[in-house]
This record gives C-alpha cells, sequence and structure tokens, in this order.
C-alpha cells in the first residue's frame, strides 16, 4: 500500500557495490511507497554511451568534462521512473553493453562528470519522493537525507547474480576501482543501514528496508 505523500518530499538512498540487488529493491521500494525510482548508475551509463558513440576518450578526464559540458540533454520522468535522455533520445538498452559497463568507471572517476551529476540527480527533487540509487548518495548527493541503506552481498553471489543476467563481467575491479577513486568514492555513509543480502530473496530485502522506512516515519511524526 503506498503511503500518504510526505509534506516534504522525502529521498530514500540506496547505496551498494555491483550487483548487489540496487535495482531490484529500488523499484520494489519505490513502487510499493509511490516513490518516484532513479537509478543514476544508468546517467553514468548514459555519459559513457554518449563518449563511445562520439568517439571521445573514456579515459581522457579532460575529453570527458568537455563531452560533459556540451551534451544536451534533459531529465524526463514517466510512470514513477526519472532518467536522462540526450539530443532528446534515452538509449535505454545501448547502456548495458559490456562496452559501456568497462568505460563507464572511468567517466565516473572525473570530478567535473561528478559535479554535474550530482546537480542533475538534486533537481529529481521537483519530480517528488525519491528512491534513488547509487554509490554516492547517502554520502554526496543527498547527505541531509536520514533514509540511507547500503546493500552488500559475498562476491560470488554477485557474479552468479550477473552471470544469471547474461553479462560477464569482473565486479571485484569495478567495485575496487569505485572505491578507490577520489571523487566520491564508493563507502559507506555515516548512519546508513547496511545489508548483506547474499543470502535473502529480494522481497526481504526490499521488506527490511520498507519496515525501517516506516519505523523512521513513525518516529519522526510521534516527534513532530
Ligand atoms: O550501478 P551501475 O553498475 O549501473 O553503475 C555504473 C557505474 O557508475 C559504476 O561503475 C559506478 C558508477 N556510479 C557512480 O560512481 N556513482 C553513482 N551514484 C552511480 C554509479
Amino acid at each position: 500500500m503506498p503511503q500518504p505523500k510526505p509534506k516534504q518530499p522525502i529521498v530514500i538512498a540506496i547505496d551498494g557495490t555491483s550487483a548487489s540487488g540496487k535495482s531490484t529493491n529500488s523499484k520494489l521500494v519505490a513502487k510499493a511507497l509511490g516513490f518516484v525510482h532513479v537509478d543514476t548508475g544508468a546517467m553514468y551509463r548514459t555519459l559513457a554511451w554518449y563518449c563511445l558513440e562520439h568517439k571521445i576518450d573514456a579515459h581522457n578526464p579532460k575529453a570527458v568534462a568537455a563531452a560533459c559540458r556540451r551534451w544536451k540533454t534533459m531529465l524526463k520522468c514517466s510512470e514513477h521512473h526519472a532518467y536522462l535522455t540526450v539530443d532528446g533520445y534515452y538509449p535505454e538498452k545501448e547502456i548495458r553493453t559490456a562496452e559501456v559497463s568497462a568505460a563507464v568507471p572511468h567517466v565516473a572517476a572525473v570530478p567535473k562528470v561528478r559535479d554535474w551529476m550530482k546537480k542533475t540527480q538534486r533537481d529529481c527533487i521537483k519530480f517528488g519522493s525519491l528512491v534513488m540509487e547509487g554509490r554516492d548518495i547517502g554520502t554526496n548527493v543527498f547527505p541531509e537525507t536520514d533514509f540511507k541503506y547500503f546493500l552488500d552481498a559475498q562476491l560470488e553471489e554477485r557474479s552468479r547474480r550477473r552471470e544469471a543476467e547474461g553479462v560477464q563481467e569482473n565486479l571485484a575491479a569495478r567495485d575496487m576501482r569505485d572505491s578507490q577513486r577520489a571523487a566520491a568514492p564508493l563507502m559507506i555513509a555515516l548512519g546508513a543501514k547496511v545489508i548483506n543480502n547474499s543470502h535473502m530473496t529480494s522481497e526481504q530485502t526490499s521488506g527490511t528496508i520498507l519496515a525501517d522506512i516506516r519505523n523512521r516515519l513513525n518516529e519522526r511524526k510521534a516527534r513532530a
């Protein structure tokens, strides 16, 4: 059952390692609450795809930053899902290829890109309350939110999940690059509830998050 709409929009930040179930669980939580779902990884992937399409070297931070200044994007929201279009096009399928997965951590390490993404992602609040998934939502994009979750699972389990999706990927290498970059690295936000879901179903993971959100909302109500 969707909750009654909060007076002020609220943000649920769901961060975590690759293939830790962020997307599935963020969508389930957003649906249960009637909030807008935002996949910030998809925005970084869109820039990586744009660079590949325009023969811009993803390993050249200056060229990537220049592309990010120039590209023509729009933030859209339909059916409780916020996303970015480039030149009026949403490359929904194209951003999931192995080439884009390989290029995206390099693009995501560029400080100017992260500044642009943070501003754009914060703008999503115009669509209402959000469930936003990524790597730095609780630490950097919406550090002021009280609703922070960090998902993780054993590497073998995460690799198995990716393989089941038909994707062969070195998750350990990508997590390492995401955690070791200087700008807004992947880390657990202060006050985040950490959920290791190696042995949990998505119903159990999203149920744990929803129960915690409802507790916090009730505590808020009691304090008001
Ligand atoms: O969640 P994903 O695999 O679609 O993310 C794609 C890449 O973008 C991944 O390498 C981490 C990076 N990313 C990030 O640095 N910050 C975010 N908020 C979201 C994703």
